[in-house]
């Protein structure tokens, strides 16, 4: 046993991070000051896209990359079934259709295939969300031409840090139109709660930073002209239904000091990987997805996942997971399929679709304790705890 429960993800967190959040508690601003601009240049920088936009989490990110893409009534978007539901409640939210899309077996995320198909069989296709399930980014370049005329968001909330095949970095928007980030605490960085949209597009980049803020413009330059009795410095003008979405300085001020340490993270995060990989190739019951060395050399690394054949092994996943539990060690399953959820489920096409990819992952999947602050020691606990218990 070790001294500390172990959960699947946690956040790291260092004395720079919390001598940021304090410098910025001393400041004259906890929202709407500097160090959100600060936060939003280091991370366009570190991703290589000319623009990143912070809002408050991950689904406000990627709600803002559907309305800022135009999505609405009429429209459907093409989403993963391999995901956290926020992927597909955000063209929901903008009244689009949902086509929930099942996953490729090797990458456990969209095919070029499958994008290719939804846009040839929905005429009304105006978007399609990939997600980069737990930090692969896999066949972006394809996806894109096979995506060509609809809007490619990227659900990259698992993947900052990772790089797509050709070197790109995930969130430069070399294949999409934007990318959406979430900095939760078990994410590769984190701001407690904390989100970003990149974009390489100046007039996307505009319509999601008026969207965070209710929709309001306070450039006189692009005002529209119609409140002609409020010729002062006070005006502003309410353009576009938006929202309260922002990101505060405290969130911001740690997010700098949290990309600060993302190549420190992600170091880790391999060598955690290679270590468990190594410890669990001989087993048979047990297959490790996204385990390829190319995979794993530009994989963000978010999740550590394990396919485990239950049947054979002759116990129930929920049994396996509680007896983990009495050894001090926390798992989850990511993800129930969306097409699942009774929500989705009751919006999917008559003709309903099929997933078997997304279905045998779910039978199998189970996702161990993966974060950058573990020790070596409390590594080793866990891999020789899963390799006893799944043998
Ligand atoms: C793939 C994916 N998309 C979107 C989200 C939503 O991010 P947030 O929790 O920051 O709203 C998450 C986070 O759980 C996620 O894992």
């Amino acid at each position: 046993m070790t001294a500390r429960f172990l959960g699947y993800g946690r956040q790291t967190i260092g004395e720079a991070d919390i001598a940021a959040v304090v410098d910025a508690l001393k400041s004259d601003f906890l929202t709407q000051g500097p160090a959100v601009e600060r936060f939003e240049r280091a991370l366009a920088e570190r991703v290589g896209a000319r623009h990143a936009v912070a809002v408050c989490n991950g689904t406000a990110a990627l709600h803002l990359a559907c309305l800022a893409a135009g999505l609405g009534p009429g429209d459907r978007a093409g989403v993963a079934d391999l995901t956290f539901v926020a992927t597909a409640n955000a063209p929901t939210y903008c009244g689009a259709e949902v086509t929930i899309l099942d996953v490729n077996s090797d990458s456990r995320c969209l095919s070029p295939e499958t994008v290719g198909d939804f846009k040839r069989h929905h005429g009304d296709a105006r978007a399609v969300l990939p997600v980069h399930y737990g930090g692969l980014a896999q066949s972006s370049e394809a996806l894109r031409r096979a995506a060509e005329g609809l809007v490619v968001i990227e659900d990259a909330c698992h993947a900052l840090g990772g790089t797509h095949e050709n070197g790109e970095a995930v969130g430069g928007c070399a294949f999409s139109d934007m990318a959406a980030f979430s900095f939760h605490p078990v994410k590769p960085i984190t701001t407690g709660e904390g989100g970003a949209v990149t974009t390489n597009d100046d007039e996307l980049a505009r319509r999601l930073r008026l969207l965070r803020n209710h929709g309001i413009e306070r450039d006189p330059g692009r005002f529209a002209g119609s409140l002609p009795d409020e010729d002062g410095p006070w005006r502003y003008e309410q353009q576009a239904l938006g929202f309260n979405y922002r990101m505060t300085d405290l969130q911001a001020a740690l997010g700098v000091a949290q990309l600060n340490r993302l190549d420190s993270f992600l170091a880790r995060r391999r060598e955690i990987a290679a270590y468990y990989d190594g410890c669990f190739a001989g087993l048979d019951k047990v297959a490790l997805p996204q385990s390829r060395p190319d995979q794993r050399a530009r994989s963000g690394l978010h999740l550590y996942t394990i396919d485990v054949d239950f049947d054979r092994l002759g116990r129930r996943r929920s049994d396996v997971m509680a007896g983990l539990r009495d050894a001090g060690i926390g798992t989850q399953v990511h993800y129930i399929p969306v097409h699942r959820q009774p929500f989705h489920a009751a919006r999917l096409s008559p003709a309903g679709g099929a997933f078997p990819v997304a279905e045998a992952h779910y039978a199998r999947t189970l996702s161990i304790p993966f974060f950058p602050s573990m020790t070596d020691e409390e590594v080793e606990y866990v891999a020789k705890e899963i390799a006893t218990q799944l043998t």
